[in-house]
């Protein structure tokens, strides 16, 4: 099941669930009181202050007797009827001591479900966003094919580069120069003489296309420029394009790490020319 249908099935069924609990609970609290609705309310606090259950269906005549003894002056009570005291007092109780309603209970029990429902949405929303790490997809390991392929397409018949473009790692995989920055040494950016950079553009996240005339990453949002390994030549840009661990597995494919991003302050040795012709987009 993919992330876009992950989330309303599983709002589906939090929601079904929190109204299923609601109504059974609604039910059952219902179910025993019922004779509830047919006191009155000072009736049923009295019987709380005395401790006397006045309220109570008198089906015996002994039994009726002795309801009556606890309520002083009360009248000879009838079998079946519902023996009320004569002198009762009348006590304000506070929505606690009278307890949870009906109403009330299934107001809570409404505002229960849509709570649910949110806190529901909102769990599933972040285990899509893990979801990616574990089924593979920008945040995980991409094979973005046979490294021999790769360095064939990356490089026109005339010398130029040609960038293969990874849409699955939103990566551009092209050759590595020959003479690169000390400051990429030894931290896994290149493999069997290619390398991967993020297609973001590192000052405000544009993408970044690549101009063949230039032979250099050139983003059309603000001006920053980039040489053919990524390295800061122009613009806002705060420092290179960023790369991705890379590797090669021992069946010649070329895995991009996504989940690993390297970032490099700009280049101040630059380890290819730029440009190496007309601009894209002029400056
Ligand atoms: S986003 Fe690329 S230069 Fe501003």
């Amino acid at each position: 099941m993919n992330a876009e249908l992950l989330i309303p099935v599983g709002v589906a069924v939090v929601a079904i669930l929190a109204a299923v609990a609601a109504f059974t609970i609604a039910w059952r609290r219902s179910s025993g009181d019922e004779w509830r609705k047919n006191v009155a309310r000072e009736t049923l606090a009295s019987d709380r202050s005395t401790g006397v259950d006045v309220t109570a269906v008198v089906t015996d005549a002994a039994v009726a007797e002795a309801v009556l003894d606890t309520a002083p002056e009360a009248e000879e009570p009838a079998v079946g009827a519902v023996a009320i005291a004569t002198t009762q007092r009348v006590v304000e109780v506070s929505p606690e001591e009278a307890g949870v309603t009906r109403r009330t209970f299934l107001n809570r029990a409404l505002s229960a479900t849509f709570l649910g429902g949110f806190l529901g949405t909102q769990a599933l929303a972040f285990l899509s966003f893990l979801w990616p790490k574990v089924s593979g997809g920008f945040g995980s390991d991409v094979v973005a094919g046979k490294t021999a392929d790769l360095l064939a397409q990356a490089v026109n018949p005339d010398g130029t580069k040609n960038p293969v473009f990874v849409p699955e790692a939103r990566a551009y995989v092209l050759p590595a120069s020959s003479i690169t920055s000390e400051q990429f040494d030894g931290r896994g950016v290149d493999a069997g003489g290619l390398i991967a950079l993020f297609q973001r553009c590192v000052h405000l996240g544009c993408r970044v296309p690549w101009c063949q005339t230039s032979q250099g990453f050139e983003c059309p949002c603000h001006g920053s420029k980039y040489n053919s390994v990524g390295e800061y030549f122009a613009g806002p840009a705060p420092r290179n394009l960023d790369r991705f661990v890379v590797e090669i597995t021992d069946s010649d494919d070329f895995i991009i790490k996504t989940g690993s991003i390297i970032e490099t302050p700009r280049a101040i040795e630059k380890s290819v020319e730029y440009p190496l012709g007309p601009s894209c987009i002029g400056g």
